[in-house]
């Protein structure tokens, strides 16, 4: 419907908002956008070496994606509309309108809208993020990885919101490709080392 459609660009205002940005220019830190990864996100954030910030950066970067699936949701959205409005959400927080469309990898976002659809979900993609975390280190290929297994958690839950679950996963594992190649020639940065990435 029109109204959905409007909602999802409502959504992707609000994803736009970049919080790696605005906290880290209020915390006096350095833009998250030129130091370790260059990336605007609570990882970076916690590399730079805000643990508050980053936490912070965490909490309203999943907000971002949570809170508008959530109001969709009361407001009678259907189960692929509400998909949309999920990414909507991310493609805002990965192509900010408000930060010359460049973004963060919209890890946070997509936990944010995919983590109501069932506790159970939810779950399951904290403890795969978890457990990859600990057993590497790379905050991106837990995310890679929870990512590729997200749409089967969600087939498993709530299998009618599998497709645009999806979608979603896909925009993140597409946004990590530079992760996913320094992965592969093992360059890729641990969540507390603070050295730069080689270009
Ligand atoms: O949260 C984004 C994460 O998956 C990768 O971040 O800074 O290591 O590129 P970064």
């Amino acid at each position: 419907s029109l109204f959905a459609l409007c909602y999802m660009l409502f959504a992707y205002l609000i994803g736009s908002i970049s919080s790696a940005i605005l906290i880290c220019r209020i915390a006096n830190l350095p833009d998250p956008r030129t130091v370790g990864s260059n990336n605007p996100g609570a990882t970076n954030v916690l590399r730079i070496g805000g643990r508050w910030a980053a936490l912070t950066v965490l909490i309203f970067d999943i907000l971002k994606g949570m809170l508008p699936v959530w109001a969709g949701y009361y407001l009678g959205l259907t189960h692929f509309e509400l998909g949309m409005v999920a990414l909507g959400a991310c493609l805002g927080h990965i192509f900010p309108i408000f930060f010359k469309f460049k973004g963060g990898k919209g890890v946070a976002t997509a936990f944010g809208s995919i983590a109501p659809i069932a506790w159970g979900v939810a779950g399951s993609m904290i403890g795969t993020w978890l457990l990859v975390f600990l057993i590497s280190g790379y905050s991106s290929l837990s995310a890679v990885i929870a990512a590729l297994l997200t749409p089967l958690y969600v087939w498993y839950f709530k299998p009618e919101y599998t497709f645009p679950v999806a979608l979603v996963c896909c925009l993140l594992i597409y946004r990590h490709h530079d992760n996913i190649q320094r992965l592969w020639r093992g360059q890729e940065s641990k969540i507390w080392s603070k050295f730069k990435i080689k270009k």
